[in-house]
């Protein structure tokens, strides 16, 4: 595989375009939104700049890795002559399937197609295409350019072989690939966000504060982060999402997300994004201060 193309210039689709570059690949970035392609080629600029720094790279790998990368506001041109695209658009089931009828429609008949999706259905992408063996999930983490984990999804209609070569591409890319089937928040969500929610149920019932409830998880589970700063960082909404397919698709009460959460997604409360979730953020300060809704 030679050509990349990834569909949406967010979070998650520069760090896939940063590290598919940064390995040789070529990549075509694929936006609608022109403003939105050019602060992603900012932000993997600013990352490469950090690699420099910490002289993981040099300064002409970071201009390969710049040179690499190619941008297009449109997916019938972008996907034209790719060997893979990796979708990596709003976690949105309609939007997907959208985008993966296009998809299917104008990349080459030999070209595999790749979801990021954090939990939606790998099989019911695949549907919606006339290609669903060549259909896979391909789950990176975010920030991806530091997170060493891809969770493979093996739809139900997935090829043994396509699912063999995205093992293969992954290790190129210096990533450890983890392959799993295709059920509801797959592994990574089905267990990290029970975790996330149990953490704001107990915020929610008093049983103790945000710094409380996160010092404790870090310190004595030895997570990065704790779980409501992980929430916040990973988008309060897109937490409830995930908790909504995990209690629609697998029927048990136990996913039911918390009054807490969603109330908070409801006021526009997203996390890191908005600048305020569990904790208040300040453009270019790393301090960590706990909101003034849960300061008591
Ligand atoms: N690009 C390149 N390098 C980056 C980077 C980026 N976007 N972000 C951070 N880094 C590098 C930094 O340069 C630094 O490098 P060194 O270790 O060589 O010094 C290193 O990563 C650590 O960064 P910082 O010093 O800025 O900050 P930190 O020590 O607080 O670490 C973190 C930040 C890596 C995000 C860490 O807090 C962490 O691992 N958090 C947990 C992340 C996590 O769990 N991600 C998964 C979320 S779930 C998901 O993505 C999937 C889903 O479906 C919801």
């Amino acid at each position: 595989m030679k050509n990349i193309s990834v569909i949406g210039a967010g979070t998650m689709g520069n760090g896939i375009a940063h590290v598919f570059a940064q390995k040789g690949f070529k990549v075509t970035l694929i936006d609608v939104s022109s403003p939105q392609l050019e602060k992603a080629l900012a932000t993997i600029a600013k990352n490469l700049d950090r690699q420099v720094a910490k002289e993981v790279i040099t300064e002409a790998q970071k201009a390969e890795t710049l040179a690499n990368i190619s941008t297009c506001n449109t997916v019938a041109e972008g996907v034209s002559n790719a060997d893979l695209v990796v979708e990596a658009a709003t976690e949105n089931t309609t939007l997907k399937l959208n985008i993966f009828k296009e998809i299917d429609a104008y990349a080459p008949a030999a070209a595999i197609l790749a979801s990021n999706t954090s939990s939606i259905s790998i099989t019911q992408i695949a549907a919606v295409t006339k290609r669903p063996s060549q259909v896979i999930g391909m789950h990176f983490m975010n920030p991806v350019p530091v997170m060493k984990l891809v969770e493979i999804i093996n739809g139900y209609t997935t090829d043994k072989a396509v699912s063999d070569s995205i093992v293969e591409l992954s290790k190129q890319l210096g990533k450890i690939p983890s392959v799993v089937n295709d059920y509801p928040g797959f592994i990574a969500n089905r267990i990290l966000m029970p975790m996330i929610n149990e953490a704001i149920i107990s915020l929610y019932e008093g049983v103790a504060g945000v710094n409380e409830i996160d010092t404790i998880m870090k310190l004595g589970m030895a997570h990065p982060m704790g779980p409501l700063q992980l929430a916040d960082f990973i988008g309060l909404d897109v937490c409830l999402s995930i908790l909504r397919v995990l209690h629609d698709g697998l029927g048990n009460p136990k996913y039911a997300p918390c009054p807490l959460l969603i109330n908070m997604v409801t006021a526009g409360r997203l996390g890191v994004k908005s600048g305020e979730g569990f904790y208040t953020y300040i453009a270019g300060s790393k301090e960590l201060i706990v909101s003034k809704q849960f300061n008591k």
